[in-house]
């Protein structure tokens, strides 16, 4: 029982002040889901840019051990100060990853294929939402294969994810796959968009591509973009540059941040593009100045 001396008598009630929790929430297409999703979402999105950093290390949920991501143990803690959200599997976050507070968890909870497969579009909802509530999930990543042989099965797997997000307030992230036979063109990234938008997902990776803005401005939802294939830290950047100016809401980078020759600062540099405005060239300047001062 509390120690009651002291305690204020007067109470004040401020009846002339209008109910002040009543703002609109920053979350595109969020604004009327439920307390908890939206927290989940405030832990992924920062409420002043309204952007996130993604650090995709899933990789070896279908290629095992990638260039980089040989020792998830060393690299992760490195660019914990860069990054809002970790994206890995449920195996390497129990193992490798540090429980560091205030860090995002976007939990992969498809699997099935493997690179030794010819046809990579088959996939299952591999992870028991008990499984999500119990890492903490704050969002559950599940691939979809639009356009592919798989594409029933990914977007069954889909529907069954947000179905259990909506019931225990864990928000889905559609990722919107490219295959060899995909597509990779505007139209093809506004369908598949839009077709995950609408089954319910409330954040949806996908690539960058001509007409961005357009992609953008058609989803009523979030979009991260991938980084893909390793390239120069110029263009890598740009990539960045570009997604955020023309509306994604952030970047969802794996290779290009840890097969770069210098991860922690790739990863300081894409933060400032995401979070403080700077352009492309500004970000690659800081970047260099960086790594000449060692
Ligand atoms: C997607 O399927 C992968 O698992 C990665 O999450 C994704 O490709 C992002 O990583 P990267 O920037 O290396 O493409």
């Amino acid at each position: 029982m509390a120690d009651l001396e002291g305690t204020k008598a007067s109470h004040e009630y401020y009846v002339d002040e209008p109910f002040a929790n009543n703002r609109p929430f920053y979350v595109k297409g969020a604004n009327d889901l439920d307390w908890g999703m939206k927290k989940r979402l405030a832990n992924i999105f920062d409420e002043k840019s309204g952007n996130t950093v993604m650090f995709a290390f899933d990789h070896g949920y279908f290629m095992g051990s990638v260039s980089g991501l040989e020792r998830l143990d060393l690299i992760i803690p490195k660019l914990l100060p860069n990054i809002d959200v970790l994206m890995g599997t449920r195996g390497a976050l129990r193992t490798c990853v540090p429980v560091a507070g205030k860090k995002g968890v976007a939990l992969r909870v498809t699997s099935g294929s493997s690179m030794l497969d010819d046809d990579l579009s088959h996939e299952v909802l591999a992870v028991d939402i008990e499984e999500v509530i119990r890492l903490n999930t704050d969002v559950m990543a599940v691939q979809t294969f639009i356009g592919a042989d798989g594409q029933l099965s990914s977007l069954d797997n889909l529907s069954r994810a947000v179905n259990l997000g909506m019931k225990y307030s864990i928000p889905t992230m559609g990722v919107v796959a490219v295959g060899k036979q995909m597509e990779r063109t505007p139209r093809f990234f506004k369908l598949a968009t839009r077709i995950l938008a609408e089954l319910g997902a409330n954040i949806i990776k996908t690539y960058y591509c001509e007409e961005f803005e357009e992609v953008a401005a058609a989803c009523p939802v979030p979009l991260v973009v991938a980084g893909g294939q390793k390239l120069p830290e110029p263009e890598a950047l740009k990539l960045a540059y570009n997604a955020i100016s023309q509306g994604a809401r952030g970047v969802d980078m794996g290779r290009n941040i840890f097969q770069s020759q210098y991860p922690v600062q790739m990863s300081a540099a894409i933060r400032k593009i995401v979070h403080e405005g700077f352009t492309d060239r500004e970000a690659y300047a800081w970047y260099e100045e960086e790594i000449r001062k060692g």
